[in-house]
């Protein structure tokens, strides 16, 4: 028979060996951290020397912002991989402290109603983005967030070349995660002027987030102070961005708008993130109506396209011309890479035409609720029945209120027939797969019998 071991010097023996392991575990897991805390130092300060913050006036109106467009052109694939990995630690770590902070993990089992969405609207300008926002931002149980990412814009100066662009859509895309997660505070680092004691009068387009202008985050106007994007319909204190956070904690779905995220592929990290549940919509506008809408919209910037183009000027400077095509570009890239539906993004992404939600508002409404997961409200409905018939003439630049299906076509006929010549010319690829007809002369454009429009069903399958 064998001997039965002495069984409490065994396990003195195996604690000793343990706690031997475990101090070296422990030295070796220091060594570890102390390595990670240093790279990732020398890689955050690479990244914010590059950023400078500058200082911003106040008023400057916001139309204007998004012309600074920033996009990839080289970023190299090392500096993106580097940057990656210092932002991804860097980020956890403000994700835990977002928990801690919150009290009330916003994990998707711990909801019990619903499972916790996270919707992003993702567009560029004038591409319809502030109407369909609405949709979203009408359901009482979503937390709304109308361009967060301008006060990141407006703060921080990024060179749009290289390194600087991959750093840029990573600031950009790892700040809208911690927006996600509720984390409204890290806003706070961007506002101009800083809010003090987490209280601000400068939060961008405050009055376009229900969740910002009603109870409680609305809290009793008190002295008459100066606030630029005040609530529209009541007067509100200035904003607490602890209970704005706060009250995002306690809806049931978080839903942004962007116009500054520009490529997809970015929006992995967040697509993976087990805390997050990402609906990614991504909506696009027939690129000739943009520009036409762009010329109003931010006539300055367009000068030298119209004279060239009505006055027979000199011609549109080649920048501007590259710029346009850069733009359809990154959209073109970012819905291919979309519709191929690769594993992380299967069920998580939509692509929608401006043009079909303004002939059929409430049906595309009702589809885009189905593919977020999410019970469209009678509010909602009611809400774009209102503002999709309104026999009223508004002609405000920012109004969602239109006679939508009349609408979405009036660019044909304002649009000097050269400049949607340009549009084509560089937007081809994009328009081809959008399904926008290219128009070769003034008659075919102007011919409202003919449509620019080739009917496409669903773009995206789930
Ligand atoms: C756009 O910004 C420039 C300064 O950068 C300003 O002069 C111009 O008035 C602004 N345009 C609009 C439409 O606000
Ligand atoms: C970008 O890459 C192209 C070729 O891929 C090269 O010709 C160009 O010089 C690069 N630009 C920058 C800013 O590195
Ligand atoms: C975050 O918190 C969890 C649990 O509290 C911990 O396991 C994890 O290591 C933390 N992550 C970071 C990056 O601090
Ligand atoms: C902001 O809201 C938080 C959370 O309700 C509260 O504790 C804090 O006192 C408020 N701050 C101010 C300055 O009123
Ligand atoms: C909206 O425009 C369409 C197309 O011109 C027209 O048929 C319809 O009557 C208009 N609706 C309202 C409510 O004005
Ligand atoms: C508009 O197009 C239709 C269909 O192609 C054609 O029958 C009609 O003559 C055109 N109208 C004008 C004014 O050119």
């Amino acid at each position: 028979m064998d001997k039965i071991p002495n069984l409490p010097m065994d396990f003195r023996d195996i604690l000793r060996t343990l706690r031997m392991k475990a101090k070296y575990a422990l030295f070796l897991g220091f060594v570890v951290v102390l390595v990670i805390i240093e790279k990732e130092n020398k890689i955050i300060s690479k990244v914010s020397d590059k950023l400078n913050l500058k200082q911003i006036p106040q008023n400057i109106f916001e139309a204007n912002s998004t012309e600074n467009d920033v996009y990839l052109e080289n970023g190299s694939l090392m500096s993106l991989n580097e940057l990656d990995s210092a932002f991804s630690q860097f980020r956890n770590k403000l994700a835990n402290v977002t928990l801690q902070y919150g009290g009330k993990q916003p994990f998707p089992e711990d909801i019990t109603k619903s499972p916790r969405r996270h919707i992003l609207l993702m567009a560029t300008t004038r591409t319809g983005s502030s109407f369909v926002g609405e949709f979203f931002n009408q359901q009482e149980n979503i937390f709304y967030l109308f361009e967060p990412l301008w006060h990141i814009e407006r703060t921080v100066s990024f060179e749009s070349v290289g390194a600087n662009a991959v750093g840029s859509a990573i600031v950009y895309r790892d700040v809208l995660k911690q927006l996600f997660l509720c984390d409204l505070h890290i806003l706070e680092n961007f506002i101009s002027p800083p809010p003090e004691n987490h209280l601000t009068r400068f939060m961008f387009r405050r009055g376009s987030s229900k969740s910002l202008c009603e109870d409680p985050v609305c809290t009793p106007f008190v002295k008459k102070v100066f606030e630029r994007y005040h609530c529209k319909n009541r007067r509100c204190g200035p904003l607490n961005m602890t209970l704005a956070m706060e009250a995002c904690l306690n809806k049931e779905h978080v839903a942004v708008k962007a116009v500054r995220i520009r490529q997809l592929e970015y929006l992995r990290t967040l697509v993976e993130d087990p805390r997050l549940d990402m609906r990614i919509i991504q909506l696009v506008r027939d690129p000739r109506a943009v520009l036409a809408s762009r010329m109003v919209a931010f006539s300055g910037k367009y000068e030298s396209w119209k004279k060239w183009a009505l006055e027979g000027a000199a011609p549109i400077p080649d920048e501007e011309v590259q710029k346009l095509k850069g733009n359809c570009e990154s959209i073109r890239m970012s819905a291919e890479l979309g519709l191929k539906q690769p594993d992380w993004l299967r069920g998580r992404y939509m692509l929608i035409r401006y043009e079909d939600i303004a002939r059929s508002p409430l049906q595309k409404a009702k589809e885009m609720y189905k593919f977020a997961g999410i019970s469209i409200t009678p509010q909602v409905e009611q809400w774009i029945i209102k503002n999709t018939q309104a026999s009223q003439d508004s002609n405000g630049i920012y109004s969602t209120q239109k006679n939508s299906s009349e609408q979405f076509e009036k660019w044909r006929f304002s649009i000097p027939f050269k400049l949607a010549q340009v549009v084509q010319d560089v937007c081809k690829p994009a328009m081809k797969l959008f399904g926008y007809k290219l128009a070769n002369d003034l008659e075919t454009l102007t011919n409202r019998s003919i449509s620019l429009l080739e009917e496409r069903v669903n773009f995206w399958v789930t």
